[in-house]
């Protein structure tokens, strides 16, 4: 596991809406400079599910808001396979909190400044399972060496905290060859889900 929960400072006060108003404000790196909007997140800010991307793109930086375009869309239709609801049980964050240009991969060091922020949502929400959108976010919080094409649907343990990571909804949409593989880890997750914090579904 990485050193995500245990490694680095926490940004901006011990609550949500302090917190969320700093983050609002932060220039900690070049990325503030070209952004419309910061992308906090969303969802129950007592869910016991925490879902992370990699950064907003066009649509999240015009609205604030994570996963508002076409990836956003089949996000909610995977939430929707096993009885998840943005609105209702999970919370949605992403890595990085402003746009990179064009979309790009975040810099290391537009990760490192950033990743503050996702630490002290973690601190607050202190999430039973955390599901990690794609490569990126899974390098970042399960492994350096994590390889998404191989280690899609494995479980990793920390304390009582679970993890795990899917295909980022963007990658089913450039490969729809890859949806069966995600239908199965989905299933899979609800069943984790049933076990660990059946109160998502109560
Ligand atoms: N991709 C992400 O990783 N996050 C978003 O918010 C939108 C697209």
């Amino acid at each position: 596991m990485s050193d995500f929960l245990s490694s680095g400072d926490i940004a901006g006060p011990g609550d949500w809406d302090g917190l969320e108003r700093s983050c609002l404000t932060c220039e900690r790196c070049p990325l503030c400079d070209r952004r419309t909007n910061v992308v906090f997140g969303v969802g129950p800010r007592d869910a016991r599910l925490l879902f992370i991307g990699e950064a907003p793109g066009e649509h999240e930086d015009r609205e604030g808001k994570p996963f508002v375009g076409r990836a956003g869309a089949l996000l909610d239709d995977m939430l929707k396979i096993i009885d998840l609801d943005r609105e209702k049980n999970v919370y949605i964050a992403n890595m990085i909190k402003c746009r990179p240009p064009g979309n790009r991969d975040p810099l290391p060091a537009e990760q490192d400044a950033c990743m503050p922020w996702l630490r002290a949502q973690y601190t607050l929400l202190r999430p039973k399972i955390t599901v990690c959108l794609g490569r990126i976010s899974a390098m970042a919080l399960i492994g350096g060496d994590f390889k998404i094409t191989r280690d899609h649907g494995k479980w990793f343990e920390r304390g009582d905290a679970h993890f795990v990571a899917l295909f980022h909804p963007s990658a089913l949409l450039r490969d729809p060859r890859r949806r069966p593989e995600t239908f199965v880890d989905l299933k899979a997750l609800q069943r984790r889900i049933r076990e660990i914090c059946p109160e998502t579904y109560a």
